[in-house]
């Protein structure tokens, strides 16, 4: 068992907090925040609260998702713009998701986010999310809504590559298996367009939806 008590975390979500692994400086532990599963469920309407708690649990929800059809391929591509998955381990703190810890040199990678706050979605960027684009179109894997903190970046030759490290999965009405490529494209271009709206309202100040 990995002991984080007494260790600060390096990030925190809105769901999760992430400590760099004790043992290995290129893993991330995330551990669901305490109460929060429960007070999830006490605020969903009944029909939602017969759903097991489990089915709230954001590490589970990955732990499914990185089980994917689009993840079988024996392809070492898959895995340019996607944190690697390393299981479930147990720590003092509750069960965690292990994963690889996006790290440029020392630092840990900053997300895309951050970067379009300090930057502004310039040519550099630009590229960097087209080239993502290509590989989420070529590779139909699926991801709940592509939000700019949930993405960070790696430098690799010079370039910017983004990987996601936060909303692998499908939306709650697209089952993630058992789909044909046509709805499987259609979900993936949707996504893509959701991503421009988000990354557009997040530099305009934020008004109205970003829907
Ligand atoms: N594998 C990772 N590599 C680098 N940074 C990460 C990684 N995972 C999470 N982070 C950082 O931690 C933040 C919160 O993690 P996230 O998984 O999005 O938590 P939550 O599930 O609560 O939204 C991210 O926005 C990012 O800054
Ligand atoms: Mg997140």
């Amino acid at each position: 068992m990995i002991n984080l008590e007494g260790i600060s975390p390096f990030a925190k979500g809105g769901n999760r907090k992430c400590f760099v692994h004790p043992d290995n400086p290129n893993r991330c532990l995330k551990v669901v925040h305490a109460g929060l599963l429960e007070k999830i469920i006490k605020n969903k309407p009944w029909y939602k609260k017969l759903r097991s708690k489990n089915s709230f649990d954001d590490n589970l929800r990955e732990e499914k998702a990185y089980t994917q059809k689009a993840l079988k391929k024996d392809d070492p591509n898959l895995w340019k713009h996607l944190a690697k998955w390393h299981g479930m381990t147990e720590t003092t703190i509750g069960m965690a998701s292990e994963t690889e810890l996006i790290r440029n040199d020392t630092e840990i990678a900053e997300t895309l986010e951050s970067y379009l706050f300090k930057n502004g979605l310039n040519d550099e960027i630009k590229e960097s999310i087209e080239d993502f684009h290509v590989w989420l179109r070529t590779h139909l894997v699926f991801t709940k809504n592509l939000i700019p903190h949930n993405l960070v970046l790696k430098k690799e030759d010079n370039r910017l590559i983004i990987k996601i490290i936060d909303g692998l999965g499908s939306q709650a009405f697209f089952p993630i298996s058992n789909y044909s490529t046509f709805f499987a494209n259609r979900y993936i271009e949707r996504r893509i367009e959701l991503m421009w709206s988000r990354i557009n309202w997040d530099l305009s100040g934020r008004q109205g939806n970003w829907k």
